[in-house]
């Protein structure tokens, strides 16, 4: 079993779109082990991108994400990072797969409707970024 985190990130959440990324999760067998919605600072918006801070596409990012709430959530299963992954599709919304979420819900490579861990180390950083252990129980 395998832990990974993900987002309905401010575009997604602002066009109502949380309930039909909830249930893609639920039709593909991932378990929704825990959900909150918040709206992110920019402090917090930093904290959870910082190995993006150097990048050109840092600031934008920032002011995206906490443009509006989200929908943090830690999904489990077997292989849940790559399954997430795969659901979501490629960064690049305008080049998804339409049957992918970023295809059917993201507009741009930047406003691309979800997040998904992409290592075992960083599922754990920002599942602990968000959810207490009593959270995860
Ligand atoms: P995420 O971390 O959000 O799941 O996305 P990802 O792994 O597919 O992509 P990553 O390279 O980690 O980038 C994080 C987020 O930054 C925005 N981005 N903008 N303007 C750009 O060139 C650009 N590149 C990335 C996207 O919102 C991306 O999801
Ligand atoms: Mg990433």
């Amino acid at each position: 079993m395998e832990r990974t985190f993900a987002i309905v990130k401010p575009d997604a959440f602002a066009a109502g779109h949380a309930g039909g990324i909830i249930a893609k999760i639920q039709e593909s067998g991932l378990k929704l082990v825990a959900a909150k919605s918040l709206h992110l600072t920019e402090a917090q918006a930093k904290g959870f991108y910082f190995v993006h801070a150097e990048r050109p596409f840092f600031g934008s990012l920032v002011t995206f994400m906490t443009e509006g709430p989200i929908l943090a959530m830690v999904l489990e299963g077997e292989n849940a990072i790559k399954r997430w992954r795969d659901l979501m599709g490629p960064t690049d919304a305008t080049k998804a797969p339409k049957e992918t979420l970023r295809g059917t819900y993201g507009t741009s490579i930047e406003r691309n409707a979800t997040h998904g861990s992409d290592a075992p180390e960083t599922a754990a950083y920002e599942i602990g970024f968000f959810f207490s252990g009593l959270e995860l129980a």
